[in-house]
């Protein structure tokens, strides 16, 4: 049996994609946004949304078959449900924002800096902040784990290329990795910054490189959100729409919801447990192969309209490289792939010539079984569509990836371009020890970087045998 899962959210990017988390998983287990729940329902028309706080149907109850109590806790004398969930960040106005929103936040569950301004787009400035108050956040972690029976794993929900994302972030990698080890599973879902077109924050590159150095140490799965591919999804999927409210203030609101959409789906049979993948580790077991090749993509197809009905449309939908949360295309090579598929009831045979497609068209890296498992997910009774899914693959995009960040690294580096945000002064043993510090984060990212790539050759499990054996 699973045990209960706690999620850290850090930083701007963390806490607005947690609070669409959080919504999504509250309307799928039917919990108002101050905890208190509806009666569970037979009637799978009900519609319900935490955010809109509205409901509309009709409810006769049954007892309940799902588990929220994974990913919430409940005091039983009040029967209100909070998420298992820690908020930090350095500045207070998205915390506010999810705290206001969805008041079943226990707000003892809160990190904020005193000082309040963030940490200004700088990696350093995060780790740093996280350094001098490991003592709290450690106490934080601690007080939730003591309220569970039985812990099967940290999430973390963050931004990669930001200062407190990425810097606490990457402190809290170190933290949990030190204090709960190979124990427990630890998993991300890490959102890469827009890389075309647009005017982020130039330091970014060196933000990630620090942060991906820790993920590929210390996390068991990540999953890669990239928001030049998340922007196109959303400008496919929501093409024929003019009511997406683009403005400043609500510019991710949309791709934050698919992100949120995308991460509860995950856990999909953990909550509404089934026969198959009831846990993260047979999930992660059946796509992730080496401990170095865990970045995993994950696909969300169009929904509403005939596809929801349709297995067979939306499992091929899945797969076309469109809907992609990180860009992939004809040469993309894949080491596993798993397709979720979450209804009340499904045509076997059509999920059958779907996957057999699939397999034909699916380009594996020569060394696989060339199988598709399906995870057959039961339908929230809270949630309106009949028919949705996620496909999460483990594939070689990353090289391409992560290669064009390294290219972005090198020519900053190259010139030690701006490395004084990240000295604590301006004397030159200082400057090397940073160029140091890069220069082995380089080098890790780069590594994996190599192993993707070589994942695609026949012979990459004899040369994983040699280099064991030249240990
Ligand atoms: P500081 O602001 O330096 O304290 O760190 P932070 O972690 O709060 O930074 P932030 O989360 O703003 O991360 C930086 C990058 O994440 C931005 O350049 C954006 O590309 C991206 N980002 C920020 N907010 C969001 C969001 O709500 N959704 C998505 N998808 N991306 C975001």
């Amino acid at each position: 049996m699973p045990g209960e899962t706690i999620t850290i959210q850090a930083g701007q990017c963390g806490n607005q994609v947690g609070l669409q988390y959080w919504n999504q998983l509250a309307t799928e287990h039917g919990i108002n946004p101050d905890g208190t729940t509806l009666a569970y329902p037979e009637d799978t028309s009900l519609r319900f949304s935490p955010l809109a706080n509205t409901t509309n149907a009709q409810t006769t109850t049954k007892d309940r078959d799902d588990k929220p109590e994974l990913f919430f806790s409940c005091e039983s004398s009040r029967e209100r449900y909070t998420p298992r969930s820690i908020l930090i960040d350095l500045e207070p106005s998205v915390i506010n924002k999810c705290t206001s929103k969805m008041p079943m936040i226990n707000p003892r569950n809160i990190h904020l800096s005193e000082q309040g301004n963030g940490a200004a787009n700088n990696w350093q400035q995060g780790y740093i902040y996280g350094t001098n108050y490991e003592t709290e956040l450690i106490s934080l972690i601690d007080r939730e784990l003591d309220k569970c029976d039985n812990l099967s794993s940290f999430q973390l929900i963050h931004g990669v290329a930001g200062g407190t994302g990425a810097g606490v972030g990457s402190k809290i990698l170190e933290l949990l990795n030190d204090r709960y080890g190979t124990k427990k599973l630890l998993n991300t879902f890490s959102i890469f910054p827009y890389n075309e077109g647009t005017s982020d924050v130039v330091v970014q590159p060196y933000n990630t490189v620090l942060t991906l150095k820790r993920l590929i140490e210390f996390s068991d799965a990540t999953f890669v959100f990239h928001n030049d591919a998340m922007n196109s999804i959303e400008n496919l999927l929501y093409a024929k729409k003019n009511d997406i409210d683009r403005t400043a203030a609500n510019a991710f609101n949309e791709t934050n919801k698919l992100i949120a959409f995308i991460a509860a789906s995950v856990s999909n049979p953990l909550r509404f447990p089934g026969y198959m993948y009831s846990s993260y580790d047979s999930i992660y077991s059946t796509l992730i192969p080496t401990p170095d090749l865990k970045f995993l993509t994950t696909s969300i197809g169009p929904r509403g309209g005939h596809h929801s009905n349709n297995a067979y449309d939306m499992i091929l939908e899945l797969s076309n490289d469109r809907y992609k949360t990180n860009r992939a295309g004809p040469k993309t090579n894949y080491i596993s792939m798993m397709n979720y598929v979450i209804g009340d009831s499904f045509n076997q045979q059509e999920i059958k010539k779907a996957i057999l497609k699939l397999q034909k068209r699916t380009n594996f890296v020569p060394w696989v079984p060339r199988s598709i498992p399906v995870v057959r997910g039961k339908k929230s009774p809270f949630s309106e569509a009949k028919l949705s899914g996620i496909q999460i693959s483990n594939n070689t995009s990353i090289v391409e990836m992560f290669s064009k960040i390294l290219n972005q690294y090198d020519m900053l580096a190259n010139r030690r371009a701006y490395i004084t945000g990240y000295t604590q002064d301006n004397s030159e043993e200082e400057r090397e020890r940073v160029m140091d510090m890069f220069r082995d984060s380089r080098e890790v990212v780069a590594r994996v970087v190599d192993e993707y790539d070589r994942c695609k050759s026949k012979e990459y499990l004899e040369d994983e045998m040699m280099d064991i054996d030249e240990l």
